[in-house]
């Protein structure tokens, strides 16, 4: 995305709602949604797999509306300029940050404890002075330079624990909008939370919003447990927590994707042909795929050690199935980001020297992002989807794989349990990620397994993720929070 500098805010400065004005109410039709996330996708590149973007772009590029966030860039000046630019009907607006800022919130607070904590690794957490500050300065003056550019009518849309904090910085400024959350990561139970330096001031800063929406009903009971246990001054109904200012209402909302336009991407001629299995090869080999970002909570050793596992136990694959893991690096600047990038590296090496032989090399690993026109047709061709993390808000590659499978001739997809979309995926073949022999025996299973229980298996997957697609889930939020 180019964006263009310009003064703070420019064209989008509404005027300032003085609190309690009488402003002309507007019909949900006409009300502006202003997505606010870490991260601005970048709308005029294609999106990589999976993850945050994938989902609220889909969305975003639908309704229209402004969608606020860091600029990313590492050398900005926290409070500077916004940069605005537009992309049909999406003004996306963002905000710089420092160096140092970057530094405390985003690979301090953000993903050296609120992400490992979150992913129930509380073995990871790294805390490091100054780290919790810089987290909620970044979000108080993400707040004030939000906050001149809200409608009064506005429909505010937060996303992901990096801006947990932002509704109470807002509210202070004066906002009465409703404001929604969506967590696109797991919720962890209570022991874990309380683990979580601040976590009573994090969660006070969560009951500012009106709406509260979590990946899984899994999710939203942790949180309601944590309420329960921490906070017995609210009253906490099935779907509603009542404090003494607010009423909250708290759901379910899985993330879907746009499946019409990935399973359209998967049906294009493969580009780079050197991804593709040559006609020469003497047999043709079956593929197993797995997508991830390079990240300790999506089980990477541990499917790698499966697939070593089949190898070993199940003789028959032998040359006759290749493994390609696509794993682009994320927070490479974290170092347990760096341990796992050496154990992946290690174990892919190992399959490789134990089992590969001239003609056949039975892992191929690709740490860097692959375009999604490429990707969709890799998994087309693909006859198993390789999803297991360890913990997973959702996984909407599982969603992608599935999207862009051949209905006629559909390959399986090996999930794992602790993956969110296990919780709806039930016809993929569920599998305990830590239990490396049953992983293994899956694989084999998912191999051999008859066309005729692919098909069920797919038509039943595809039938799901069609009707519980990105719109869908944009959609139910937002009814939601209007209070509809
Ligand atoms: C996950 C998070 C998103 C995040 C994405 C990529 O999907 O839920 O909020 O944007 O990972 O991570 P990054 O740190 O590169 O933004």
């Amino acid at each position: 995305m180019t964006l263009q500098s310009s003064p703070p805010g420019s064209h989008l400065l509404a005027k300032s709602w003085a609190a309690g004005g009488a402003e002309p109410s507007l019909s949900p039709a006409q009300q502006r949604l202003v997505v606010v996330s870490n991260r601005v996708a970048d709308l005029t590149a294609p999106v990589q797999s999976g993850g945050l973007a994938t989902g609220l772009g889909a969305a975003i590029n639908t309704l229209g509306g402004v969608w606020f966030g860091w600029d990313g860039n590492r050398d900005g000046k926290t409070g500077g300029p916004l940069k605005v630019c537009q992309h049909g009907p999406v003004t996306c607006v963002g905000a710089p940050i420092s160096p140092e800022d970057f530094s405390a919130y985003y690979l301090g607070f953000a993903n050296s404890v609120l992400w490992p904590l979150f992913h129930y690794r509380p073995d990871l957490v790294d805390i490091s002075s100054g780290s919790f500050d810089g987290y909620m300065r970044v979000n108080e003056v993400l707040a004030q330079q939000l906050f001149p550019i809200l409608k009064p009518d506005d429909l505010i849309w937060v996303h992901d624990y990096h801006l947990i904090p932002l509704p109470s910085m807002l509210r202070k400024l004066g906002c009465r909008q409703r404001i929604g959350y969506f967590l696109h990561i797991p919720f962890p139970p209570p022991e874990l939370m309380s683990a979580t330096p601040h976590h009573g001031c994090l969660v006070d800063a969560l009951l500012n919003y009106d709406l509260l929406g979590f990946q899984t009903d899994g999710d939203a009971e942790n949180f309601k447990s944590y309420l329960r246990k921490h906070k017995p001054e609210v009253t906490i109904s099935q779907k509603r927590v009542q404090t003494e200012t607010r009423t909250i209402r708290i759901d379910r909302f899985p993330i879907g994707i746009d499946v019409t336009e990935f399973s359209a991407l998967s049906r294009q001629r493969l580009r780079d042909t050197s991804l593709a299995e040559k006609p020469k090869n003497a047999t043709p080999r079956k593929r197993i795929i797995g997508v991830d970002r390079l990240d300790y909570s999506k089980g990477l050793p541990e499917r790698f050690r499966a697939f070593h596992d089949l190898l070993q136990r199940y003789p028959a694959h032998l040359r006759k199935v290749s493994f390609l893991q696509i794993a682009p690096l994320t927070r490479a600047e974290v170092e347990a980001y760096n341990d796992i990038r050496v154990e992946v590296e290690q174990l892919a090496g190992s399959v490789n020297g134990h089992f590969a032989d001239l003609d056949w090399t039975p892992v191929q690993y690709i740490c860097r992002p692959i375009a999604r026109d490429i990707l969709a047709p890799l998994m087309r061709q693909s006859a198993v989807g390789f999803i297991t993390p360890l913990r997973d808000g959702m996984n909407l590659v599982a969603k992608e794989y599935v999207a862009a499978q051949d209905p006629d001739d559909p390959g399986v997809l090996v999930l794992s349990q602790f993956a969110g979309a296990a919780e709806e995926m039930t016809d993929a073949l569920i599998v305990n990620p830590y239990d490396i022999e049953s992983v293994a025996a899956h694989l084999d299973r998912a191999l051999t397994m008859p066309l005729g229980e692919r098909r069920e298996r797919h038509a039943a997957l595809l039938r799901h993720v069609t009707e519980f697609d990105a719109k869908r889930w944009a959609d139910s939020f937002l009814e939601a929070l209007r209070g509809d």
